[in-house]
């Protein structure tokens, strides 16, 4: 019998593994939660049922050829891809696979430098050298922006034989490049491109959104379904168009990924891909109307700026995610992270990141007008109570470091532990970052700055969750001993 979108393959032989009754004497061990009451209370009986491990019916992910693999022919056409692999190690894992399976040690690879940390991070894993494109900046919000065509033109013909150029499509802030061109551009320079899209799975199902790495010509992409798409967190989808080898991907992903891929994350993906194909259109125009309400309003507020597509410039800002509710907050004389934390603990309303100037609301399909509209009361609320003079705050955001050595050799050197406050002139041994969004501040190999130390120390005082240093409290840094 032919499968349509209609179908879930892995939810319906989970359906019927539940039925069987099977007796339990292989792994997991709480079998069905009998030996994890606790557990099983607070998840739920039939969640238990359904954590089980790969076996005959079920298909396996390491080697599909059964269940598994139907769901992912049927996810690759949803997404009009060749080929479309269920990924249960986040897009993490995702945007590693695309950069492993194009890159091995010494490859170049161009990528703008706001990367998210899971790139550079592949970068260490694989040996692949980096040609950084920096961004364009918008000076206002003081957030990074899409890479120009003319500066990926640029870094192409300079480095003629690197193997790829990867986009982010969109930025955390919803900004996209000209991935059409780019792809034109790094195609006929017989190179690949690859998508970071872990902010852009709805591209792929609603109308009036940027276009989608598929549709542009892209040739990998990584999809993190569980952000905007309705999997379980951790879920994810890498894409591929037919220019790359699915056999060779499969090896690649199944290099790092777990041998015991989590059937919940798979049957999550796999209705979120039904519901998305069979709904995603409507789902998104409500997305997209509640977002354009809530800008309309906090802009009508005044002081905060909810920015959207006025932004668009044709190049560094070709197009913009109008799902995103970014909010710039500096005008209120607020740090971003200072109306986060103030949401979170006067408000409990959690929003997806605060940085030094924004604020993130991420708005999808689980929301309803009750949300929209705490939100922006309490951004009312607080513009009365909290706003003060934004004189001498601190006023820029992204600053693009200087790379010195490779992240790989940098990350694996030799390397002391200085106070982070005396490492000015240094070079980095290791990641800095703020998460979210989990962009390096510093990557392995690149220049400290006291510019850089100063938005470091500045963050830390607003209070930005800081992460990446052997040191946990962020006090020493390891940088390069010898070279
Ligand atoms: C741009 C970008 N790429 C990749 C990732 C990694 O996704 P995951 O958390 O699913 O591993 C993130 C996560 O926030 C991200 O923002």
């Amino acid at each position: 019998m032919g499968l349509s979108q209609d179908n879930a393959p892995i939810y319906e032989a989970l359906v019927k593994h539940k039925r069987n009754n099977v007796v339990r004497l292989d792994v997991p061990g709480h079998k069905g939660g009998r030996g994890n009451k606790e557990l099983r209370d607070f998840l739920g009986a039939e969640c238990m049922k359904a954590d089980v491990n790969s076996m005959k019916p079920l298909d396996n992910l390491c080697h599909p050829v059964s269940v598994i693999r139907d769901a992912e022919t049927l996810a690759a056409e949803a997404f009009g891809a060749n080929q479309a692999f269920f990924m249960v190690n986040g897009t993490t894992a995702s945007v590693q696979a695309m950069i492993m399976s194009v890159c091995k040690a010494g490859d170049k690879i161009i990528m703008p430098r706001n990367v998210h940390r899971s790139a550079i991070n592949a970068l260490v894993v694989c040996g692949a050298i980096p040609v950084y494109i920096n961004p364009g900046i918008n000076k206002k919000l003081g957030i990074p922006l899409g890479m120009s065509v003319s500066d990926v033109e640029r870094a192409i013909k300079e480095n003629p034989d690197a193997k790829a150029v990867l986009v982010n499509n969109p930025t955390y802030y919803g900004i996209c490049s000209n991935l059409s061109e780019i792809v034109r551009i790094a195609h006929e320079n017989d190179m690949l491109v690859l998508c970071d899209e872990a902010h852009g799975t709805h591209f792929y199902f609603g109308d009036n959104l940027p276009i989608n790495g598929m549709k542009a010509g892209a040739d990998m992409a990584a999809v993190s379904v569980h952000k905007t798409g309705g999997s379980l967190t951790q879920s994810s989808f890498l894409l591929c168009a037919s220019t790359v080898s699915e056999g060779y991907v499969r090896q690649v992903i199944n290099l790092t990924q777990t041998t015991s891929g989590s059937y919940l994350l798979l049957v999550s993906l796999d209705l979120a891909r039904k519901n998305l194909y069979l709904n995603g259109k409507e789902i998104f125009k409500k997305t997209i109307a509640y977002a354009d309400y809530a800008r309309s309003e906090i802009n009508r507020l005044g002081g905060f700026y909810a920015f959207g597509k006025e932004l668009i410039d044709g190049d560094t800002v070709f197009d913009f995610d109008s799902t995103k509710v970014s909010v710039h907050t500096r005008a209120m004389g607020l740090a971003g992270v200072e109306v986060y934390d103030i949401l979170r603990d006067e408000y409990d309303i959690q929003i997806e990141f605060g940085d030094i100037g924004n604020v993130l609301a991420i708005v999808s399909a689980g929301d309803r007008e009750l949300e929209i509209e705490r939100f922006i009361s309490a951004l009312y609320d607080m513009k009365r109570i909290y706003s003060k003079d934004p004189t001498g705050m601190f006023d820029h955001e992204y600053i693009n470091p200087v790379v010195v050595i490779p992240p790989q050799q940098a990350f694996y050197s030799n390397k002391k532990s200085l106070p982070i406050e005396k490492s000015a002139g240094e070079i980095c041994g290791e990641f800095v970052m703020c998460y979210p969004p989990g962009i390096p501040i510093l990557a392995p190999g690149e220049k400290i700055t006291k510019e850089i130390l100063s938005y470091i120390a500045y963050s830390k005082e607003k209070g930005c969750f800081l992460t990446g240093t052997e040191d946990m409290k962020i006090e020493n840094i390891n940088v390069v001993s010898m070279l």
